[in-house]
């Protein structure tokens, strides 16, 4: 790609999360990485230093010194998205939100809003979406009927301004409501308290009103890290395992049918097959995405798409709606958590040695 086809861009909030953004803007070609703006001076200066180029304290004076910038990364704590994305998609320049959009439906709605109103495009960095194993499974056209996922992993000390469900689950929710594309019918949660104000561990049960049901459990409190889901549908099972970005499925092919023929005959003839090995009597494929180089990693996929909506102007892939409709959705599991009612338990952070 020609020089001239680059667009500026720049990061807001260079801490965990936003180094990743400069890091990998730096290195696409469609973008030129102009800036980084941290409230915390020396950390902007030390980024911008390693990345050779401007570091600004504040909004106002990137915007002073490049009125003409037409992409931005928001990865300021989720409390701060309203209050730093709000000026930027006022002047209609393209917006990364990270995930979650925001931390509350309220603020979700303000920066749609927004969005719409000043014809900016809004992307959520709901980075999941572009994990190869998701967009295999995005590929199948699923009709899930019940989908199971586990996202656990070591406190980190970090995004405590929100709970489990807004800082974690949201991942899952994201791709759950893209995955059933159905309004949801009930929620039921518990979740617990371990260090501060909000959730640390977090069970949901989501029934949608096409029936299909979700199990969704995150803590950010487990001795190990694993992300994973398993989805039951009416055309391919999946077992898939985000951090591997890797997965199987068995789909409903005239082989795997004959073999459940042949299984279900054989036990309606009342014959003992306990040394029947059944994994090796159906086809189990890998889960599997085609992507040209780059596109594997979730991060760089999801910046390479971003920039192509910022230049075109074109819909997002993830766009201000479904950032809107995952935080409803964890609002409604957040709500469901404060209503659950714990018996015989006085301090429900009592039962931290479950959350692994
Ligand atoms: N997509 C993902 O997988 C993923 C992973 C981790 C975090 N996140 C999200 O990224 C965001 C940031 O998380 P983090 O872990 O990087 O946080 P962090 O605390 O490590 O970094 C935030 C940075 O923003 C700066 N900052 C705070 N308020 C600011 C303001 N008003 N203006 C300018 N700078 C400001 C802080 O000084 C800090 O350097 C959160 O929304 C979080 O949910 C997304």
């Amino acid at each position: 790609m020609s020089t001239a086809q680059r667009t500026d861009v720049a990061v807001v909030g260079v801490g965990r999360m936003g180094r990743h953004h400069v890091r990998i803007y730096d290195e696409l070609e469609q973008a030129n990485l102009v800036a980084v703006v941290d409230q915390d001076e020396e950390r902007a200066e030390t980024v911008a230093d390693e990345f050779g180029c401007k570091a600004y304290p504040s909004i106002e004076a990137l915007l002073e010194h490049h009125p003409d910038i037409r992409a931005v990364s928001v990865a300021v704590p989720t409390n701060h998205h309203v209050a730093a994305a709000q000026p930027l998609l006022a002047r209609r320049v393209a917006c990364l939100i990270e995930k979650p959009l925001a931390p509350t439906v309220k603020d979700a709605k303000i920066l749609a809003d927004t969005a719409k109103a000043h014809h900016a495009v809004l992307q959520v960095g709901h980075t999941e979406r572009f994990n190869p194993a998701i967009r295999a499974v995005a590929t199948l056209n699923v009709t899930p009927r019940f989908i199971d996922v586990d996202r656990v992993s070591p406190m980190t000390f970090r995004s405590l301004d929100v709970g489990v469900v807004m800082d974690m689950m949201i991942h899952d929710l994201d791709i759950i409501l893209m995955l059933v594309d159905s309004p949801i019918r009930k929620i039921d949660a518990a979740g617990v308290s371990v260090l501060g104000p909000h959730e640390d561990i977090a069970s949901a049960r989501i029934v949608f009103d096409t029936g299909c049901v979700a199990n969704l459990t995150a803590s950010r409190m487990s001795m190990k890290v694993e992300r994973k889901m398993r989805l039951f549908s009416e055309q391919v099972y999946v077992s898939l395992d985000y951090q591997k970005r890797g997965g199987m499925m068995v789909r409903k092919t005239d082989n795997n049918m004959d073999a459940l023929t042949a299984v279900r005959e054989q036990i309606s003839q009342g014959k003992d097959l306990s040394d029947l090995d059944y994994s090796s009597m159906i086809q189990i494929e890998e889960l599997m995405m085609d992507l040209p180089p780059g596109e594997d990693d979730p991060l760089t996929a999801e910046l390479t798409s971003f920039i192509k909506a910022a230049q075109t102007g074109q819909s997002p892939a993830v766009d201000a709606d479904a950032g809107y409709a995952a935080v409803a959705a964890a609002e409604r599991v957040i709500a469901a958590i404060r209503d659950h009612k714990w018996r015989g338990l006085d301090d429900p952070r009592l039962v931290i040695g479950h959350s692994d």
